[in-house]
């Protein structure tokens, strides 16, 4: 066995990374005390700063230092570091490299990027090898190439690295994978889920809080370009990587016109932003076949006028959930017998009854906690499980294998779709160890 593969193996386990971080965090420890976990953040804009009030309620963390080439964003991630009764981080905005100095500092644990989408591999990268665990806002990168990146790395520097995906943390994501653990739903078959969120303003900055840096992916790229949120809960729900893996895909995109119209109508024809073409297809719906034979319709859409939709439907061989109906069916449980006719009759139930029985634990403990955390709560969850997993030495909820996984499907959609919707195949960033690692226990998550 090679030194890598030893390495590999030792990680895998979630002993190295575990054993290393305890041994770092247990010299700074006092008794009855949490461990200090030295957080530093690449940046601060809307995002960063969002993360940034979560982690200063966590006991036991501490912010040392702060990155971001928006000065005005830094000195404000600043602040609510300070209005938190802690020192004032140091602060690096002097280039769009400067995380690299950042990275290199000796009082650090873990690094989280929270910049637009090319940096955050990079930033991992630089993160790991200078011995810090890292951790990505999503996605976590844009090639094939920058996956193997983060998986390589991981396991040659015994370093985390985490998605920071907090749709795993929804109280309906858990509730389904605890129905699913007591075999509610049966083995699973089938999910569709979507992001779904009009952001056209967004993305050509016109509202306060703008990231025009977002419409540039939309310039030249076709394809699933955010698809983590989504795939993050079906992944668990499915045993990614834990029992099963994605195999394969297929990707569609419709004709683009969303965007531009929006230029014409709210900057004038005259704006150059009016004047160009945008290659991203205002749908994408990519379909994904796991190894095991469960299969899984994506879409993406962030051009066309909608209100948000949150689409969750998970079909087992026992039942279905649906998250917009907020309904769950059954067999032998939802349906009820009309014994005069000899037949039985299929009904939709309220999931109401099912979240009283199968509600889960995370968030009957932390949800009064979480309550003020942004999205609802799971911005707080996240970091909260992050932050304790690494505290106890512990492997993270969502490790490398599932932000490669995951982030995957940002390539393989844009080149299934350049390809006439040709298959593409999911590299096994565990090197065929999905076959034996366990699968997420819902119970753990507390
Ligand atoms: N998980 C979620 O719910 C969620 C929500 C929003 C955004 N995001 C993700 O968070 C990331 C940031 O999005 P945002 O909404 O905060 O965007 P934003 O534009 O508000 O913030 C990005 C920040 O990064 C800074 N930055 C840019 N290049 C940099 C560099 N080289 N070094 C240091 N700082 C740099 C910018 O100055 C800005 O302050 C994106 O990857 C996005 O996909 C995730």
């Amino acid at each position: 066995m090679s030194e890598t593969y030893n390495r590999r193996e030792v990680l895998q386990a979630g002993t190295l990374a575990a054993v290393a971080a305890g041994n770092a965090l247990a010299q700074q420890q006092k008794p009855g005390e949490p461990k200090i976990i030295r957080i530093g953040i690449v940046g601060t804009g809307g995002r960063g700063t969002e993360l940034l009030r979560n982690l200063v309620r966590l006991p036991g963390v501490k912010v040392p230092a702060l990155c971001d080439i928006n000065e005005k964003n830094l000195a404000r991630a600043q602040d609510v570091v300070v209005r938190a009764n802690m020192p004032k981080p140091e602060g690096y905005s002097r280039n769009e490299t400067d995380w690299k100095r950042l990275c290199d500092r000796n009082d650090l644990d873990l690094v989280l990027c929270a910049t637009p989408w090319e940096w955050h591999t990079p930033v991992c990268v630089a993160a790991m090898n200078a011995g810090k665990h890292a951790a990505s806002e999503v996605p976590a990168a844009q090639t094939i190439e920058e996956c193997w990146q983060l998986v390589d790395t991981s396991e040659k520097t015994g370093r985390h690295c985490a998605i920071l995906e907090n749709d795993c943390y929804y109280r309906e994501t858990l509730l389904i994978l605890n129905m699913i653990r007591q075999d509610v739903l049966g083995d699973v078959l089938f999910a569709e889920a979507g992001y779904l969120h009009d952001i056209r303003a967004v993305k050509f900055g016109v509202v306060p809080n703008g990231e025009p840096w977002r419409i540039e992916q939309s310039v030249n790229r076709n394809g699933n370009l955010y698809p983590t949120h989504p795939i993050g809960p079906l992944a668990w729900w499915m045993d990614i990587n834990r029992g099963d893996r994605f195999s394969h895909l297929v990707s569609m995109s419709t004709k683009s016109r969303s965007l531009k119209e929006f230029a014409i109508k709210n900057l004038g024809p005259d704006d150059p932003r009016a004047k160009r073409d945008y290659k991203l297809g205002d749908v994408n719906t990519t379909l994904i076949r796991t190894e095991k034979g469960k299969t899984i319709s994506l879409y993406h859409d962030t051009n066309t006028p909608r209100p948000k939709e949150h689409l969750l439907r998970v079909q087992g061989t026992k039942g279905v959930f649906n998250s917009q109906m907020d309904k769950v069916f059954i067999e032998g449980r939802s349906n009820h017998s009309d014994a005069e006719n000899w037949k039985s009759v299929h009904e939709w139930e309220d999931t109401a009854e099912y979240r009283k029985q199968y509600d889960p634990k995370l968030w009957q403990e932390k949800g009064a906690l979480a309550a003020n955390g942004g999205h609802g709560g799971v911005d707080y969850l996240e970091l909260y499980r992050l932050v304790k997993n690494l505290q106890e030495g512990k492997p993270l909820d969502i490790d490398v294998y599932d932000a490669a996984a995951w982030s995957v499907i940002v390539p393989l959609s844009e080149a299934s779709v350049a390809g006439r919707s040709k298959p593409m195949d999911f590299p096994d960033f565990t090197r065929g160890r999905w076959k034996n690692r366990p699968p997420v226990d819902v119970d753990a998550i507390v």
